[in-house]
């Protein structure tokens, strides 16, 4: 085994992962050595897979992407509050004493992508969240946090959205309303899409009312996973409409600030994926 710091990403499937690069790209940056690998790991065999590499290959840290998010969390031996409150991980940590750390970096991310790389200022706007499911309670506590003035939750089953709602506990300013009646619940100035549809090839079917002038509409994923709500937004005359890619690059700083305590310029980074990832 090399006797460099050892990373990885692990998910099911992996071979598209950016990761490798952009925390190679830190790297460089920094002038930090370290090994990154993608691993593809089977759900049956991931924690064992995990196991493995943080006992027996001197691995350090893992980022966790899709669909290991949940049992990331569920396997390490402590958590952090943003994890906790997300019920998922996408950072996996090594502690002194070889116990495993999980934490979640995605909501954070989106944040600063929205209001440092975009430029929104989020206090005081009416935002929907669409969604549910692991990737809109990692998200939903940040915008609160930012200032979001209102945040609305809709989710396909409405159980989930009640349950995330409750759990934020601040019925004044977060509450949910159905699916069905997206159309008569008026506009908003920032749309989040966290559903897995576009991951999973599926149409989100919306009503073209849900976006007001001002409106930035931004999609958790990127690529062509993100097409058609961003393909929406702009038809609806959202006035933003960005996916996710900058949130990526983020939450990869955020780890990697974690594990190298300095944290690189994200800019390069992100502008040189804008030109590779379609
Ligand atoms: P992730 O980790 O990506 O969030 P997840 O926890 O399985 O994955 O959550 C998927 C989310 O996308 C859920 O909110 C799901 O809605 P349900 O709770 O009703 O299943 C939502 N979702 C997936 N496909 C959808 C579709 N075609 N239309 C609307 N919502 C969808």
């Amino acid at each position: 085994m090399s006797q460099l710091l050892q990373f990885a990403v692990f998910g099911h499937p992996i071979a598209h992962s950016q990761s490798p690069r952009i925390h190679q790209a830190f790297a460089q940056q920094l002038g930090i050595a370290l090994d990154y690998r993608a691993i593809d790991a089977a759900p049956d065999v991931f924690a064992q897979t995990v196991r493995h590499f943080f006992q027996h290959e001197q691995g350090r840290g893992a980022n966790v992407t899709l669909p290991h998010k949940a049992a990331a969390f569920a396997l390490a031996d402590e958590r952090t509050q943003a994890a906790t409150r997300a019920g998922t991980a996408n950072v996996l940590t090594r502690l002194a004493d070889g116990r495993l750390s999980a934490h979640n970096t995605d909501g954070d991310a989106l944040v600063r992508d929205l209001t440092e790389r975009h430029d929104l200022d989020l206090r005081g706007h009416d935002a929907l969240l669409l969604g549910a499911g692991g990737a809109a309670r990692a998200v939903a506590w940040s915008l609160c946090e930012a200032g979001v003035q209102t945040l609305t939750i809709v989710n396909r089953s409405p159980e989930a959205a009640d349950a995330l709602a409750d759990a934020i506990g601040q019925p004044a300013r977060v509450h949910t309303r159905y699916w069905e009646d997206l159309a008569s619940i008026g506009s908003f100035d920032l749309i989040v899409n966290a559903t897995s549809a576009g991951t999973l090839g599926q149409a989100l079917s919306l009503p073209m009312s849900l976006a007001g002038s001002r409106a930035a509409c931004y999609d958790l994923a990127y690529g062509k996973s993100a097409f058609a709500f961003l393909a929406w937004a702009r038809a609806a005359g959202a006035r933003y409409a960005y996916d996710g890619l900058g949130m990526l690059v983020e939450q990869a700083a955020d780890a990697f600030e974690l594990w190298h305590g300095r944290r690189p310029d994200t800019e390069p980074v992100y502008q040189s994926l804008l030109l590779q990832v379609a």
